[in-house]
């Protein structure tokens, strides 16, 4: 299967099955002499498993990180990092039903019109679990951002009709303290509320869908390359790669289509010798290139497909049939997605980091003069 590499200079692979032995990934690119280790990856593992959240599905992995290559005495080596987790709560007889029928929501359909074949237990590749392996990825390229001041929070917006209030006036730190709830909201209002509507539809065999914020700081202005790898393409692709996702919007997104210029446009003036931004519409990105602003942008999840209720759908064989699907399954996908969002723009902004080391000769010649 093609497309299971991304990044220019950072590159990650990632493989595996959500009913495999295992999954992982293969990083190519990370820069040596950077500090690594199992604990600083194990962290992003853990806040994407289930553990026992009522927002999450019920399944059980211990998605214990291993690092088996391109770390040598705690010190990347600039050779590849392979890194693996084990699969070892799967129920494949859940997914019986589903081998020849296809669920209505679900990738099983075109699985099967574009490869003639598909593992159908959990979904294969199409599962969410695929993104065990990018979090694993996008942990080591945090830790690389983390060198140089960046950092990155998602947090859950919505979910169904509960939105919460503005918190764009809180840094990721406090962030992360106000969203310890299942829903992942930084607000215990809202949480209350958005876990209460889950549990209606739980009880109503249904799922929900919902919106994330990502605020991103420290990013330093040059990111991203003028024409085709502009950074908001970029932070798109990687995040309409993540299963379910089915909108990204930058800064003020589709409301700036309803503003004028003189409300959508950021003024700046300088301050003590630096240039300051007013506001910040343009979510930190400016003709493809980060301006030196925070990064913000949004990003939207349709409701889990997986759900029980009776539905019509057909089978391989073309017969109609009513489904009605068995096994573990996110009645929503936003706060678990939390993580994996955090990884994608990780991945995104590190590697056009290590291309941005190459668009300058004054960069060049600082770097190599420090080399000699
Ligand atoms: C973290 C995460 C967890 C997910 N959990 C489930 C799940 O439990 N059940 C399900 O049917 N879909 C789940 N999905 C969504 C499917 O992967 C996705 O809807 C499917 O691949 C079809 O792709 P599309 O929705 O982008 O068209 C999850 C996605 C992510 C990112």
């Amino acid at each position: 299967m093609s497309g299971s590499t991304t990044g220019t200079l950072f590159t990650v692979t990632t493989w595996g099955e959500s009913h495999g032995p295992g999954l992982g990934c293969v990083i190519d690119g990370c820069p040596a002499g950077l500090k690594l280790s199992e604990e600083d990856i194990q962290p992003w593992m853990d806040r994407r498993k289930p553990g026992g959240s009522p927002a999450a599905t019920a399944r059980k992995e211990a998605d214990t990180i291993k690092i088996l290559s391109g770390v040598f005495e705690g010190i990347t080596t600039g050779t590849p990092i392979a890194l693996m987790l084990e699969n070892t709560d799967q129920h494949s007889k859940d997914y019986g039903d589903i081998a020849e029928c296809f669920r209505p929501g679900h990738a099983d359909f075109c699985f099967d019109r574009k490869f003639g074949i598909r593992d159908y237990r959990g979904g294969g590749r199409s599962s969410g679990r695929e993104t065990a392996a990018r979090v694993a990825a996008g942990a080591v390229a945090y830790k690389l951002l983390r060198e140089f001041g960046m950092d990155i929070c998602a947090y859950t917006k919505a979910l169904g009709n509960i939105a919460i209030p503005d918190v764009s006036a809180l840094s990721p730190d406090e962030l992360r303290a106000a969203m310890v709830n299942p829903v992942g909201m930084p607000d215990s209002e809202s949480a209350k509320k958005a876990l209460a509507l889950l549990e209606g539809a739980k009880a109503a065999m249904d799922s929900l869908g919902g919106a994330a914020h990502c605020h991103i700081t420290g990013v330093p202005a040059g990111l991203g390359q003028p024409v085709f790898d502009k950074l908001d393409a970029l932070l798109g692709k990687a995040l309409f790669s993540i299963g379910a996702v089915k909108a990204v919007e930058i800064g003020e997104g589709i409301r700036a289509s309803a503003l004028r210029g003189s409300e959508n446009n950021d003024e700046c003036h300088m301050e003590n010798g630096r240039p300051v931004f007013e506001s910040n519409h343009a979510g930190g990105i400016l003709g493809g290139i980060s301006n030196g602003n925070d990064i913000e942008l949004d990003v939207y999840f349709k409701p889990t497909p997986s759900i029980a209720q009776p539905q019509s759908t057909i089978d391989k064989n073309g017969n109609d049939r009513t489904i009605e699907i068995k096994g573990r399954h996110d009645p929503v996908i936003v706060p678990r997605a939390l993580v994996v969002i955090e990884a994608m723009c990780a991945l995104t902004l590190a590697d056009a980091l290590l291309i941005n080391t190459a668009s300058r000769l004054d960069s060049l010649k600082a770097v190599y003069s420090q080399n000699v």
